[in-house]
């Protein structure tokens, strides 16, 4: 019993070490470039918006999400996309996710360009929507 309890508390203390290694790296990286557009960004909101410009989603929606050779971004959770099929579906967040993860299945109509893939994990896609969702038009 005692055995196993400072056994489980010693894993706990192995976790929050490697908790507080992940952060720092991820502290000294991000202080780097980071113009930041949006204010009081949780913390999966934060982590997006690291990853949406890490990952050159920036270069083509623009850094706010104010869009560019891609869509704008800023608004999008719940809209229509019409789509080059003659489709429309609503940009809910099974939409996001598969726009992020899998470009080519459903295609926004009115962009000559397509949109490339990445390597994103599912749970960054997520952190990445939690940032696009944060987003408000800049007045
Ligand atoms: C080379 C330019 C380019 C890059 C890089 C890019 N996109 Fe796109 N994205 C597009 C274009 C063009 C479309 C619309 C045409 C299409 O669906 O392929 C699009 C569509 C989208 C949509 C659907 C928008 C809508 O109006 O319904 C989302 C969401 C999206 N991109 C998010 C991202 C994220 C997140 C990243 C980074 C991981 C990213 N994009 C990287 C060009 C880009």
């Amino acid at each position: 019993m005692t055995e196993s309890h400072s056994l489980r508390s010693g894993r706990r203390v192995r976790l929050a070490l490697v908790a507080v290694a992940v952060s720092m790296v991820w502290l000294a990286t991000a202080c780097g470039d980071d113009a930041s557009t949006a204010v009081n960004l949780s913390p999966a909101a934060a982590e997006g918006q690291r990853l949406y410009n890490v990952s050159g989603c920036a270069g083509c929606h623009g850094r706010a999400g104010q869009g560019g050779v891609g869509p704008t971004l800023v608004g999008i959770a719940g809209t229509e996309r019409p789509l080059v099929d003659g489709r429309t579906v609503i940009a809910d967040e099974a939409y996001l996710i598969r726009a992020i993860m899998d470009p080519n299945a459903e295609i926004v109509a009115g962009y000559s360009l397509r949109m490339p893939s990445n390597r994103l994990s599912e749970s960054e896609v997520l952190s990445v929507i939690a940032f696009i969702t944060s987003l408000e038009p800049s007045s």
